[in-house]
């Protein structure tokens, strides 16, 4: 068995969305750390090219683009960039989400409010799939990784547009597996746990922090590492047998909004 090959990202691009900071920041510094040339996209591109930076100064290779995944021109302009500056597209991370954990109680939101959140979390996604997926045929080479939740299997209350968009990320992962497996594309998805970003700092108090650790085996919450480390799995030739698959990386548990 020839193990060099497993992990080596050389010659492969990346654009991971929401890249700028947490586990999208995570993923690209990961995955520029095995060789693979990084398109830091985000919303945000201040923070985008600090991410790039940091990437580069570490003697990676990363460029950061602005992205607003909820606009079509972007996407568009995000794929057609990265392949200007690259020449190829071999990984995806589908890593932008969000909802309003916590305050989507159906007494109090607006339709456009629950739209908003299928928008972002499943049609955007689906959307640079199919975008990207010419460009991974063309390469012979594409892995596509969807950033579901655990939110996707609990149950709790006031979050149910979130949690249903990210279950639907769970069976798009695995119906599209099926469209693009022929081209050698795979697609995959991981549901995080409680992580410790900037996102979860909206929600997270000490007295829930302490409600989840009691469900959660390893007594920690997540760090956006562990996270990235299913990112590397997914993306790198090691996993290319590898699609249609939900894994929860999650401490072994089960962590939830209800105490
Ligand atoms: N942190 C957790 O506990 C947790 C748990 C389960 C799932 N997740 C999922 O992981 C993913 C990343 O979450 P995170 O905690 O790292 O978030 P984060 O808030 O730390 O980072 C999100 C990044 O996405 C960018 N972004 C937000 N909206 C955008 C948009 N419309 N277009 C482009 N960029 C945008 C932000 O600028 C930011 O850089 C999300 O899909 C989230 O649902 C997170």
């Amino acid at each position: 068995m020839d193990t060099s090959k497993f992990f080596d990202l050389k010659g492969k691009t990346a654009i991971i969305t929401g890249g700028a900071n947490g586990i999208g920041k995570a993923s690209c510094e990961i995955l520029a750390a095995y060789g693979a040339k990084v398109v830091v996209s985000d919303y945000n591109l201040e923070a985008a090219e600090k991410t790039a930076k940091e990437i580069n100064d570490k003697g990676g290779k990363a460029i950061a683009i602005d992205c607003n995944v909820l606009e079509d021109d972007a996407l568009v302009n995000l794929v057609d960039q990265t392949v200007k500056e690259f020449g190829s597209i071999e990984i995806l991370v589908n890593n932008v989400g969000g909802g309003g954990a916590g305050k989507e109680s159906p007494y109090d939101i607006e339709v456009a409010q629950f739209k908003k959140v299928f928008d972002m979390n499943v049609f955007s996604m689906w959307r640079l799939c199919q975008l990207v997926a010419p460009h991974m045929k063309k390469a012979g080479y594409g892995s596509i990784i969807n950033m579901s939740s655990m939110a996707s299997i609990n149950k709790s209350p006031a979050i149910s547009a979130y949690a249903s968009s990210k279950a639907a990320i769970n069976h798009m992962t695995r119906n599209l597996a099926y469209d693009f497996g022929p081209d050698n594309i795979r697609m995959n998805a991981i549901g995080p746990g409680a992580t410790k970003t900037a996102a979860l700092k909206t929600v997270l108090t000490p007295d829930l922090e302490k409600a989840m650790l009691k469900h959660t085996p390893i007594k920690r919450l997540g760090e956006a590492e562990d996270i990235a480390g299913a990112v590397l799995y997914f993306a790198a030739p090691i996993s290319s047998w590898t699609s249609g698959q939900v894994i929860f990386i999650n401490g072994g548990g089960e962590q939830t909004l209800d105490m």
